[in-house]
């Protein structure tokens, strides 16, 4: 049973990912099925919060370290970011959602959409590297017996990707789309998706990696401030 509730829990997360990175592609993926992974993501996303609803009962309890407060403050971000994306996807729709139209809030949707995206995809990222440790965990209990060469593998796999995703966020201009520098997503429709893909992934994987190592760091720094206090 208690493994039949982590395989939904780790199926939800990697769902949520998968989602995510094939949204960033838009049309050079289909613009059809933009829309359909978008719902499939508000979907998973629900879940998400039925699976965590502990977390959210108690937010009003206990005491409130830096790192619980960095992660609560992730979270309320990432809902705004959410409620963006959504909102403005379905009044942006050419396809399922095409009768819901507002005139005169095309430029100002756009706008909302692509900063909400591009910001979902950093804060997300930081998240799931924030909570790398219980999908391990997760993970770790899904096989008989643990690994340290399996440990290593993906470790040494995750620094590469996150040392080519430094490349990536450079070559493909993401600060200029976090700061709304272009108002249009460049897409290189010869390339195809597949070199977007991996470079997008690389950066999830880089941000990840600062959220997985940061909150390491202020775990501990939490833990001494609640000793000495
Ligand atoms: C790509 C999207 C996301 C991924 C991969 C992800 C991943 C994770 C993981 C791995 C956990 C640990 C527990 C679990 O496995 O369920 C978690 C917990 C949580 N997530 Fe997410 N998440 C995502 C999006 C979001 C969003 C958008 C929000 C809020 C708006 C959110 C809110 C939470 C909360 C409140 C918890 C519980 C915190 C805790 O137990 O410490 N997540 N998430
Ligand atoms: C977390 C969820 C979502 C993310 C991360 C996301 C991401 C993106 C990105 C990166 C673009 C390209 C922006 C550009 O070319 O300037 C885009 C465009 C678009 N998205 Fe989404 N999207 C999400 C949800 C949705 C949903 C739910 C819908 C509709 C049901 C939707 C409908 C559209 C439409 C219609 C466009 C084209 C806008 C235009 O240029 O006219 N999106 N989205």
């Amino acid at each position: 049973m208690k493994n039949k509730k982590m395989a939904v829990r780790i199926m939800t997360d990697t769902g949520m990912m998968i989602c995510l990175l094939l949204l960033m592609p838009y049309s050079l993926l289909s613009e059809t099925a933009h829309e359909w992974i978008g719902i499939a993501m508000l979907i998973l996303f629900v879940v998400h919060h039925i699976l965590n609803r502990k977390w959210l009962a108690s937010i009003a309890k206990g005491k409130y370290t830096v790192f619980r407060w960095i992660q609560t403050v992730l979270v309320i971000i990432m809902l705004v970011l959410m409620a963006g994306s959504m909102i403005s996807g379905i009044l942006l729709s050419d396809h399922i959602f095409q009768m819901i139209k507002i005139n005169g809030t095309y430029m100002t949707a756009r706008q909302i959409h692509m900063f909400c995206a591009y910001w979902g995809l950093m804060v997300m990222s930081l998240h799931l590297g924030i909570h790398w440790n219980m999908v391990v965990a997760m993970t770790g209990r899904l096989f008989k017996k643990a690994s340290a060469i399996r440990t290593w593998i993906v470790r040494s796999i995750a620094a590469v990707a996150a040392g080519y995703g430094i490349y990536a966020f450079g070559k493909r201009q993401i600060v200029d789309y976090l700061f709304l520098k272009m108002h249009f997503v460049f897409y290189d429709y010869e390339e195809g998706v597949f070199p977007f893909l991996i470079d997008y992934l690389t950066v999830m994987i880089l941000l990840a990696f600062i959220g997985y190592f940061g909150g390491k760091v202020l775990r501990k720094k939490s833990l001494r401030l609640s000793h000495n206090g």
